[in-house]
Formats: C-alpha cells, structure tokens, sequence
C-alpha cells in the first residue's frame, strides 16, 4: 500500500471554521473575519495545474479545520501580484504570512518589509533564492532537485544496454520557478554521463496543459523523431498527449512519456499506458502548514526546512493506487 506521510508531525485539530470574504489589491483575494483567532495571510501562485488545485483545497480545508482565519489570494502566475497580496496583508497586520513563489528571485525587499512589521513569514512548496535565512522562518516542500533525479534514474535503466541515440525532449515549468529549474537540474545530473542521452528540445509550458499540448505540437513538427518526453508536471503531459495522439503517434510506446506530481489525471493515463513513470510531488501540505503557523505564532522555534516524503509510481502501482487516490 502507498502512504503518503510527511516529516515532521501533523499538530491537534482545532474544531472552528474558516470565514472567507473578499479584499481587492489585483489579486483574487478572500479573507477570514478579525474574531481574535490567529490569521493567516496566504499568496497561492495561481491555478495552472491539477496539483495546485488540491494544494489549495489542502490549504483551505485544513485552515477551517485548524480555527485558523485565513486570508486567501491568488496570484495568477504572476509575482507582481504576490508582492502587492504580501504587502496587504502586511497592511492588514495578519498573524502569519504564507506563501508560495511563483519565481524564486526578487522577494528580498517585501520580506524585508514582513520582517520589520514582525510578521513572521512561512515558505510552502516553492523556494526563495534569498541570501538572507532571517526572512523566512521555515520552507516546508518536495525536493524538486530529487524529484528530477528519479525521472532520470529511470530513464536510465528502462534504456540500460540499449544502443542509442536517445532523444529527449523536456517541457520545463513555469521559466525561474523552483520546481522547473531543480527539475530539469537533477535529471540532467543524471543522464549526463552517458552521451546517448540527448536532449533536442527543451522549452517552457507555464506548468499548464494547453501550453503543453501547444509545445508539444512545436516539437513534433521540428523534430521527426522523438523517443522520450520529460514533462515537469502531469498537466503538461498530458496536454502533451493529445499532441501526439492528433500527430498519429501512440504515448507511452511511440514516445515513452516522464512526468512529476501523480494527479488522479496523471495516474490514470499511467494506468492506462499514456505515460511510463510519474515522480510524486505531494501537494497535500495544509496540515502541517497550520501546525507551523501555530507554532511561529506562538514564538516557538521550528526547523527551517520540513522536507515532504514522496514516492515514484509505475503503471502497476498507479493501477494499485487509483482506486484511493485523494486529488
Ligand atoms: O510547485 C509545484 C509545482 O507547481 C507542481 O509540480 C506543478 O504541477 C505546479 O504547478
């Protein structure tokens, strides 16, 4: 059976639930009542993935079921909006500021400002690329460097002793974001030591489907033969799919297909023979996120890196785990 457990304890649950109101800044912002519980201001990147769906949904069931009032903006994919969700919550005097980059530079000055207002902040899924460790109280997320490690650790073993070439073509994440650089950076590490590996493309497709399905197109057209996709996430993917369905190509047999999250989507076209092998990027982090809210809140120390457990499916496990699959 397939757990999925994380590494530091999930605190007590506290029974009050979560008001949701709205708060314009350019941001889709929605925020808790001021009733004397602890508050929380949360920047989401965006929506541009199934994975960031259920991250949200974490988020916001686990703020209700932890009596923690939360304020909720999302940044449509663009840091600019992050900022500005940031410094209204500052604005607002919120307990604790959460957030996920969408990019990881350029954040120094506003968690500066977060820093001067005493508000303490908490990274989730992303990183900052910030000198300064005093900023941030914590970062709690995947290990994007290894998630791009095992996609390359198979591919290197599914093509042990085969003759080459192999040609690769990779659809990165959104440009600057953590995942889609630490991604792409592992599994290169990994197929580098053997030149059969060889990477003809390699371009954005923003974490979402239809730039995936558009990329992918692009691709097909410019190179005649492709033998492998490494696709950053599920969605891309499986935009990618349908790209090379309508090119007359079978996914997962003409083109062997990587991709990283295992989304219930992703998972059923492993099931069904489209992609090869997913890593896992769990995005179920609300939990632990209101246990450190609380923690900070209350001044106590945490450590600065919760590192979340994670796994790799093949189309066996993914069979075996659909059936109890939450997201
Ligand atoms: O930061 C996590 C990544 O962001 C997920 O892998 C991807 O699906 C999402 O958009």
């Amino acid at each position: 059976m397939i757990l999925h457990r994380m590494s530091a304890v999930v605190a007590g649950v506290v029974l009050l639930g979560g008001a949701m109101a709205g708060c314009g800044n350019g941001n889709q912002v929605s925020g808790g009542t001021d009733d004397g519980k602890i508050t929380l201001g949360f920047s989401q990147v965006g929506a541009e993935s199934g994975w960031r769906t259920a991250n949200t949904k974490s988020i916001q069931d686990s703020a209700a079921a932890a009596g923690v009032d939360l304020k909720f903006a999302d940044a449509q994919q663009k840091q600019e909006n992050q900022i500005k969700a940031i410094r209204s919550y500052i604005a607002q005097k919120v307990d604790v500021i959460a957030f996920s980059p969408v990019v990881e530079t350029g954040w120094d000055a506003v968690l500066q400002e977060a820093k001067a207002a005493n508000i303490p902040v908490i990274l989730t899924d992303r990183a900052v690329d910030s000198q300064d460790k005093t900023l941030y109280k914590t970062f709690i997320g995947s290990d994007f460097v290894v998630e791009g490690q095992k996609a390359g650790d198979w591919l290197v073993k599914e093509y042990e002793g085969k003759s080459g070439p192999v040609n690769i073509v990779q659809l990165e994440g959104t440009t600057g974001s953590a995942p889609a650089n630490d991604r792409k950076s592992g599994f290169e590490e990994k197929i580098k030591a053997d030149p059969k590996f060889k990477i003809i493309a390699s371009q954005t497709g923003k974490f979402t489907r239809a730039d995936g399905k558009e990329v992918m197109e692009a691709f097909l057209k410019a190179n005649p033969k492709i033998d492998v996709l490494y696709a950053h996430n599920d969605d891309m993917g499986l935009g990618a799919i349908e790209a090379i369905e309508a090119a007359g190509k079978k996914p997962g047999t003409d083109i062997k297909i990587i991709t990283v999250d295992a989304v219930k989507d992703g998972m059923q076209a492993l099931a069904d023979g489209k992609i090869n092998y997913i890593v896992e990027c769990s995005p179920l982090l609300g939990p632990q996120l209101m246990d450190l809210v609380k923690k900070v809140k209350a001044g106590e120390q945490v450590e600065p890196r919760i590192l979340t457990e994670e796994t790799t499916f093949t189309r066996e496990q993914a069979k075996e785990a659909l059936p109890t699959r939450k997201y």
